[in-house]
């Protein structure tokens, strides 16, 4: 219906070995979750937090490639490297990566095997849309935080880590705003935060109210997050209609 946004995706696979040259099912699975997230029609939505929101954005493998022929909206690149750094080389086939797709008409999501930012292993990383490098925008994950099935390790195995990346791809910062009390995500009906949650810490107060720990935007497990606020769905629409590159998704 015409007031749902729905976007093209295209996974660039980057896989070293059979294992991790996952599925078109595990694929399916995360584009599966990020409908559920995003519409709020997740199982485990709960009534706890009444500003929860439906975002009416919904998420599709592409079904028409660039030169305008049928496509799966995957594709596959076997590679010997199996660390990549959030350096953005797995975005440029220059440098042993794939191009995007034209990031003005599809969302590029590139799977690598093992994900690093300096030595910390990481889960993801996005570019916001205010960063105007149109041929590194979309988003990147490791496999084994992609999807619900196959290589998918507990406890990121719900498909959280992509939801939260494409949160940031829309414009969401971190709920605690990447700082302390009084540092903002610039969204007003997400509760005033001072630093990330991990794990499930249901109940933890920071300055001075509840932390939405349940936020897609907080660190906390996969199983442990089910919401976006409605200003969290007004942000992302905002950013949907005025942002830049973006403007025909
Ligand atoms: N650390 C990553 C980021 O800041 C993703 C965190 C995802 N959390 C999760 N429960 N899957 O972008
Ligand atoms: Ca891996
Ligand atoms: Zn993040």
């Amino acid at each position: 219906s015409g007031d749902i946004y729905q976007i093209p995706v295209v996974v660039h696979l980057l896989y070293t070995n059979s294992t991790n040259n996952i599925s078109v099912a595990q694929i399916q699975s995360q584009i599966d979750v990020l409908n559920e997230d995003f519409r709020r029609t997740n199982a485990d939505a709960t009534n706890k937090w009444s500003q929860a929101a439906d975002t009416k954005i919904e998420f599709y493998l592409a079904q028409i490639d660039p030169n305008g022929n049928p496509t799966t909206g995957i594709t596959r690149k076997a590679v010997s490297k199996s660390t990549w750094q959030t350096d953005d080389s797995m975005k440029k086939s220059s440098q042993g990566g794939v191009n995007p797709w034209n990031t003005a008409e599809y969302l590029n999501m590139w799977i690598v095997d093992n994900l690093i930012s300096g030595t910390r292993t990481i889960l993801g990383y996005a570019q916001f849309p205010w960063d105007t490098d149109a041929s590194t925008d979309g988003v990147v994950m490791a496999d084994q935080y992609f999807g619900t099935i196959g290589t998918a390790q507990a406890p990121f195995d719900g498909g959280r880590t992509t939801t939260h990346e494409v949160g940031h791809y829309f414009g969401l910062r971190h709920i605690w705003g990447d700082g302390g009390c009084g540092v903002d995500d610039f969204v007003s009906d997400t509760p005033e935060s001072d630093a990330p949650n991990y794990g499930c810490a249901t109940g933890h107060i920071s300055c001075g109210s509840e932390d939405m720990v349940q936020n897609y935007m907080d660190y906390s497990d996969d199983s442990c997050m089910n919401l976006f606020t409605l200003g969290q769905k007004n942000r992302m629409h905002t950013y949907l209609e005025t942002g830049g590159a973006r403007r025909s998704l």
